[in-house]
């Protein structure tokens, strides 16, 4: 078996190999073939055990990810997780990945993707709430998708959007980078808005005259209470997009404004449609994509990182 570290991934796969292997995900999600079923919130107190098994034609794997909030006041990752990657022929193990970085590689190509269909082509700045280990991550794939020349990062904590910005600094070296502890002067600024800390709450109040042509990006939320979306962004939005339809029971940015009648059930859409249809949302709309995360993901990305180690002979053989 092949085990493959956070720096083997960095070294084994590109920002543009990534997205592919995410609209790749997408455009096999509804096959026969695909067999994800919806994962496993295993809830304990405040923390959280996701178990996310999955099968594709050529392969299958479990991911498990543990979540605990508490870990940042001990200035530890929230998220820990390990991939198992299978044969799909036999059965036997091929790879155990480090998870926390496929998650965080996968989620910011999960994030450049529906930058890459949604947002305006002229978008100069991007903005990212929540400078935890996925900001980072977002602005380094989500900058490969459009020529910003601007980003912005809040946090409640400046000095975390002070870490994200100087861990950036030198790898997104044409674009200017500022951070700020106001959201909502970032929401005004920016073209783009990825939202992607552990909130409960909206995380920006904003009037929404001034939101035209905005594209929203939601990764944090992944509880029914969990919030980021500011509400009346949604009676501006004639369709929100979501990675898996499995949203609407799962998180509080599409379930809230859903319990509350401001958005409608058949204006929840599949972000894969996008894919499949090639219908683009008109131009000036406000555009909300919603990730919850989802088993395929890491399987499309899995299975890339496997191939591409074995070809670049990256990870360690280990006999178990
Ligand atoms: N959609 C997906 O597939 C996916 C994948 C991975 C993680 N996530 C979720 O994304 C979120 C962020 O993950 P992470 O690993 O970066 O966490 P993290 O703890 O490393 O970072 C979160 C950051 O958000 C900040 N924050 C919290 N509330 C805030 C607020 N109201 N305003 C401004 N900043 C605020 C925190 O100070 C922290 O720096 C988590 O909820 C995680 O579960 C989603």
């Amino acid at each position: 078996m092949l085990v493959i570290s956070d720096q083997d991934i960095i070294k084994a796969v590109e920002p543009i190999e990534l997205i592919s292997a995410i609209e790749k995900a997408y455009i096999i999600q509804d096959k026969a073939s695909t067999n994800i079923p919806n994962r496993m919130h295993l809830n304990n107190d405040e923390n959280t055990l996701l178990v996310m098994p999955g099968f594709i034609e050529s392969i299958f794997g479990t991911k498990l990810v543990s979540l605990f909030p508490k870990n940042a006041e001990e200035n530890k990752p929230v998220l820990n997780g390990i991939m198992v990657l299978n044969d799909a022929r036999t059965g036997e193990p091929l790879a155990m990945i480090n998870g926390n970085k496929l998650t965080a590689m996968r989620t910011g190509a999960v994030g450049a993707t529906a930058v890459k269909y949604l947002s305006p082509f002229t978008a100069q700045t991007l903005g990212i709430i929540g400078a935890g280990v996925q900001a980072y991550h977002q602005a380094l794939i989500i900058s490969t998708q459009r020529p910003f020349r601007k980003l912005i990062i809040c946090d409640k904590n400046l000095s975390k959007a002070e870490v994200v910005k100087d861990n950036l600094e030198n790898r997104l070296e044409d674009i200017e980078i500022v951070v700020t502890v106001n959201p909502n002067e970032l929401v005004i600024d920016s073209d783009v808005i990825v939202t992607a800390t552990s909130s409960n709450e909206p995380v920006f109040d904003v009037d929404t005259e001034k939101l035209s042509n905005k594209t929203f990006i939601g990764i944090g939320s992944y509880k029914p209470d969990m919030q980021e979306i500011q509400l009346s962004v949604y009676q501006k939005t004639e369709k929100v997009y979501v990675d898996t339809l499995h949203a609407k029971e799962e998180c509080g940015d599409i379930k809230i404004p859903l319990d509350k009648g401001l958005i409608k059930e058949e204006n929840i859409i599949p972000f894969s449609s996008v894919l499949t249809s090639g219908k683009l949302p008109e131009e000036s709309s406000i555009k909300v994509f919603k990730s919850v995360g989802m088993s395929l993901f890491d399987l499309t990305v899995a299975e890339l990182i496997y191939n591409n180690a074995k070809e670049k002979d990256l990870g360690q053989e280990v006999k178990i």
